[in-house]
């Protein structure tokens, strides 16, 4: 499609026996936030890798802002920004002298000044590296990933081990950045993230892309609609299996059903009433991507 900056089907790449990657699609917009999510060892690192042009997939075909990773590396490497999974550098280097030496081999214009106050660093900009926590690490991992103003930003983890206030720093430059026309493909561990940042995620299992959508979409879907969570005990949540056919699960404390009807409700709270259990909780709640994420990668077969 003409307005794909990311066009890849068919991925597959193994490491000796693990299949690492295993038949992968995937398509990002221009424009749009896309958030790669799923469980340790998923296959999302590896294929960020392949689509940057740093790993060969064993097959498959990847186009990326309508070119060839292997063929037009260096005229990619021009539009893309990078923030590998980990992001690490020399240790003797503060921000600014790295930030300077990378527009140098860019050849651009120098924006130290800009790049380091966008993410909150700039006071920290004649701090060797070595001494910058990690959360500012990563910081600089960003502002270097920007210094040739890409068109199309990788972030592997970009927010891993921020501090609250500091993940929620890095949204707002996320949100400028797509602002501004930018393309990101983000990988996150965090849930609440990807639904916030987003326009459409991928949840990849076992180096498939099992899901993909706008976060609502994929909730639609795949999830079964309302939960209720309330006071229970393990004698309600199998009465309640049994007359409504439903998913109930109980934490000890509290049971949780999936509502498929609205006359449940009233139902269930019979039920515990009727069993002499105090309500002492009582929630009717729309289902996360975070549930839905969990039923769906706890169903894969690994
Ligand atoms: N260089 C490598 N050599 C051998 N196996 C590898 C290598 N890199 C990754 N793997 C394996 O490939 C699989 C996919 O790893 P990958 O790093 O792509 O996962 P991921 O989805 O990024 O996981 P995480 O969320 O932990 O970062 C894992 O089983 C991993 O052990
Ligand atoms: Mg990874």
């Amino acid at each position: 499609m003409a307005d794909s900056v990311i066009e890849a089907s068919g991925l597959m790449k193994a490491y000796g026996p693990i299949q690492a990657v295993n038949g992968l699609d995937l398509q990002v917009r221009k424009g749009e936030v896309f958030s790669l999510l799923g469980p340790n060892g998923a296959g999302k690192t590896t294929t960020i890798e392949m689509l940057e042009g740093l790993r060969k997939p064993d097959s498959g075909e990847i186009r990326i802002l309508g070119m060839n990773p292997w063929k037009d590396e260096s005229r990619i490497r021009r539009r893309v920004g990078i923030i590998p999974q980990g992001f690490n550098f020399v240790q003797r280097i503060t921000p600014q002298e790295a930030i300077r030496y990378f527009a140098t081999l860019f050849g651009v214009p120098e924006r130290s000044e800009e790049l380091l106050k966008l993410v909150d660093l700039y006071d920290m900009r004649k701090t060797y590296f070595t001494n910058l926590s990690g959360g500012q690490k990563q910081k600089l991992g960003l502002c270097l990933a920007l210094v040739n103003d890409p068109e199309l930003l990788f972030l592997d983890e970009p927010t891993t081990g921020l501090d609250p206030q500091a993940r929620r720093n890095m949204w707002d430059v996320i949100r400028k950045l797509k602002a501004e026309g930018k393309s990101i493909l983000l990988t996150t561990h965090y849930l609440e993230e990807a639904e916030v940042l987003a326009d459409r995620v991928g949840i990849v299992s076992g180096g498939k892309m099992i899901a993909s959508g706008t976060p609502q979409e994929i909730i639609d879907q795949h999830g079964s609609g309302r939960s209720l969570f309330v006071t229970g005990s393990g004698e309600v949540a199998e009465k309640v299996r049994k007359m409504t056919g439903s998913r109930c699960s109980f934490d000890g404390r509290h049971i949780s059903v999936e509502i498929r009807e609205n006359t449940d409700v009233p139902m269930i709270l019979d039920l515990v009433r009727e069993s002499g259990v105090e309500i002492s909780t009582l929630q009717l709640r729309e289902e996360t991507l975070e549930d839905v994420f969990l039923k769906m990668v706890g169903s894969v077969e690994e």
